[in-house]
């Protein structure tokens, strides 16, 4: 069922993961286990989610293996700096029962001391050649600060992690991350549920015989962006997951051009922790 994208570093990353922001305890290691169960290989958690602990004992729980699924964790503002970066990914990597992961990403770009954003990252560079994660990436970087950081640093990020869906198309932010190399990790992909009413959207969610969250997230991976919907109910995990089908061309048209185009989460200019 899931295809896989290879990123710039040669790793390969699952199109479909599972979101687990504001899943905590055991409806979140239940929803690792269950996701892992049916057909999904790709877990995102972050350390600012305060669940790594539950999305280990998810993945245990399933049975897979180690190397047969894809774990995400992103180093929170207030672990940033080169020393504390490395200690807190030794701590996600003790809470989620593994000696890497899959992909490290600065959470946000510290806006009130960018800095130490790019002293993490020179700390990721460090913890990717000695194993701790295979890929590293950003996340919440707009098209300046990806430039400020290529600048200083020889290690293209794999990923950048960003607010993507029908409703907040980043024309301009993906044709530079694809110019550069940088894949697109679509979050928040089905708006948190806002537009579901929204008529055009409706209306090509019938003539599919699928729901508009399918359709959200069907549109994103046509435009090869991997997407990570969270869920907590196993109907809609399940639901999120069958995705795989193509628009007629000009319901592609159609779901390129919808309004409003607006986000979900607070602006990243904006945002400080
Ligand atoms: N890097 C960042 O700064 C950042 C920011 C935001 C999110 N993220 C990541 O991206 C993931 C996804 O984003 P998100 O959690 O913000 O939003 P989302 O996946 O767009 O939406 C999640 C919400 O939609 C509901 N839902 C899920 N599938 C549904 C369906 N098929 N039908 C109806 N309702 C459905 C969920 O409720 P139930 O759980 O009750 O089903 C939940 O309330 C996060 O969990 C996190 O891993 C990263």
């Amino acid at each position: 069922m899931n295809k896989k994208i290879t990123t710039n570093d040669g790793y390969e990353i699952p199109i479909l993961g599972l979101g687990t922001y504001l899943s905590m305890g055991r409806d979140c290691e239940h929803a690792v286990e269950f996701a892992l169960s049916h057909g999904y290989d790709h877990i995102d958690t972050a350390q600012g989610y305060n669940n790594e602990k539950e999305v280990g004992q998810g993945w245990k729980a399933s049975g897979r293996s180690r190397e047969g699924i894809y774990i995400t964790t992103k180093i929170s503002t207030s672990n940033q700096g080169y020393e504390k970066s490395m200690r807190s990914l030794e701590k996600s990597l003790k809470a989620l029962q593994t000696d890497y992961v899959d992909l490290l990403l600065i959470h946000w770009p510290n806006l009130s001391n960018i800095e130490r954003t790019f002293e993490t990252w020179q700390a990721m560079v460090e913890m990717q050649a000695q194993g701790m994660t295979r890929s590293i990436g950003v996340s919440n970087f707009p098209i300046d600060l990806l430039k400020d950081l290529l600048v200083r640093t020889e290690v293209v990020p794999a990923i950048n992690q960003v607010e993507f869906h029908p409703f907040l198309y980043q024309q301009e932010l993906l044709a530079y991350c694809r110019e550069k190399g940088i894949q697109i990790e679509a979050y928040s992909p089905i708006a948190r549920t806002k537009f579901f009413d929204h008529e055009q959207l409706v209306k090509i969610a019938k003539k599919y015989a699928k729901t508009p969250a399918q359709v959200m997230l069907a549109w994103l991976i046509n435009h090869n962006l991997v997407v990570i919907p969270k869920s907590n109910h196993e109907t809609r995990i399940l639901e999120n997951a069958d995705i795989f089908f193509q628009f007629e061309a000009e319901d592609m048209k159609v779901l390129d051009n919808l309004l409003p185009q607006s986000r979900v989460v607070q602006e990243p200019r904006l945002f400080k922790d």
